[in-house]
């Protein structure tokens, strides 16, 4: 049973995708209480129920404990009696108001990219970075803080593929060369997102500013602490290059990764299934309610991962391999699937949430 005192906790942008998608994986957390929604103006005064009744696309309906909520204006004000704040806001209005929570004594968990590349700002991915959260002391430092601060989660699909070269970085590095090509849901673009008749029975190779994301993220996040705890040290020497579509998938992103190592010879593909499957990032060691039994679940069958039958793996938490077999141009290439909007977004800033929880930061 776990022991931590119920925490309140506010949602921004929760009319949205991910704001849905906090909404439902908090209904029945076990200390973490939602007390206080926000949206923009449009949604503002109106019943949760009301302002969400259109665009709320969950499987399980509207939360009673939630449906009668008033939505807020996103100003810290409305949210004296939160803690964490959780951030789904639309990355044009996140880095100000997300700032204004910060800089009000919250604990801010960011789906948005607006702070990412911060030198300060953990980008934290829970299966594959907690130790960056050893930074929060500093970011309060610099900013004459002694509670808040902000801390950001990954893009979607910068998120599935780290969590699968982290162990190998580990095992088998320096990783040399990244090949991905992302086959992406469309959830993934928010509500109302992609024009149907522009996905339905079609595939679109562009996402805006996706592969930037992707290509920067990557080396940050693999990166390390610096030794005064100051800043990162992003990941020197790996080369990424990214390619992402759009797919008429609902819910998960595919990708197909092709990895070389800088070691000769290089790791087998037994060795690589190998170190996927006994992989053990610090969140499983610590109390993190909502980690998965496995970060990556790795599957023999030849045609899986496939999002329909394995996004939900893990309660969306786990990244999925499969077809994990030899490159003739690189070393080893494989295929992932992982939740964009659980462990692509509310699913990582809520496991963030807990292990800062977990490590007394909040
Ligand atoms: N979807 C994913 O898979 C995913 C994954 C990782 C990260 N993200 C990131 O997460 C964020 C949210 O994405 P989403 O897909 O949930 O987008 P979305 O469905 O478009 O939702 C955007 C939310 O922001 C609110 N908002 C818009 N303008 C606002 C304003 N001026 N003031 C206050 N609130 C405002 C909206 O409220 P109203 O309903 O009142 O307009 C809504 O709640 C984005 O930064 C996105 O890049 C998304």
């Amino acid at each position: 049973m776990h022991s931590t005192q119920p925490i309140s906790v506010g949602i921004l942008g929760a009319t949205g995708t991910v704001g849905q998608r906090f909404i439902q994986l908090l209904e029945n957390h076990t200390f973490l209480r939602i007390a206080a929604l926000g949206a923009s103006e449009r949604s503002a005064g109106k019943t949760y129920r009301e302002a969400a009744s259109r665009s709320w696309k969950q499987s399980s309906p509207i939360p009673s404990a939630v449906a009668d909520l008033v939505v807020l204006p996103c100003k810290p004000d409305h949210f004296a009696e939160c803690r964490i704040i959780f951030s789904g806001l639309d990355a044009d209005v996140a880095g100000e108001i997300e700032s204004h929570f910060q800089a009000a004594q919250f604990a801010v968990f960011s789906n948005a990219k607006n702070h990412r590349m911060n030198p300060l700002v953990p980008l934290l991915v829970p299966l594959v970075n907690a130790d960056h959260l050893d930074v929060i002391p500093h970011q309060r430092a610099a900013r004459g803080l002694d509670k808040g601060f902000i801390v950001t989660n990954a893009n979607c699909s910068t998120t599935g593929l780290v969590v699968a070269l982290k162990p190998l970085q580990d095992a088998f590095g320096p990783l040399a060369r990244i090949i991905v090509t992302t086959m992406q849901a469309i959830s993934g673009a928010g509500y109302p997102g992609v024009p149907s008749l522009d996905i339905l029975g079609n595939v679109v190779p562009h996402i805006g500013g996706e592969e930037e994301k992707m290509e920067a993220e990557v080396a940050k996040i693999l990166g390390s602490v610096r030794g005064d705890g100051g800043g990162f040290a992003p990941l020197e020497g790996l080369r990424v290059s990214a390619s992402c579509n759009r797919v008429p998938v609902v819910d998960g992103h595919t990708e197909s990764v092709f990895i070389e190592f800088e070691r000769r010879p290089a790791p087998s593909v037994e060795e690589v299934v190998a170190v996927l499957r006994a992989y053990r990032p610090e969140a499983l060691t610590l109390d993190v309610p909502s980690a998965p039994a496995h970060a990556v679940v790795v599957l023999d069958e030849p045609d899986r991962p496939q999002p329909r039958m394995d996004v939900l793996t893990g309660g969306g938490n786990s990244v999925v391999v499969g077809r994990v077999r030899p490159c003739s141009v690189f070393d080893v290439k494989f295929t992932l699937l992982s939740h964009n909007t659980i462990l692509g977004a509310a699913g990582s800033s809520i496991m963030n949430a807990e292990i800062a929880v977990a490590k007394g930061l909040i």
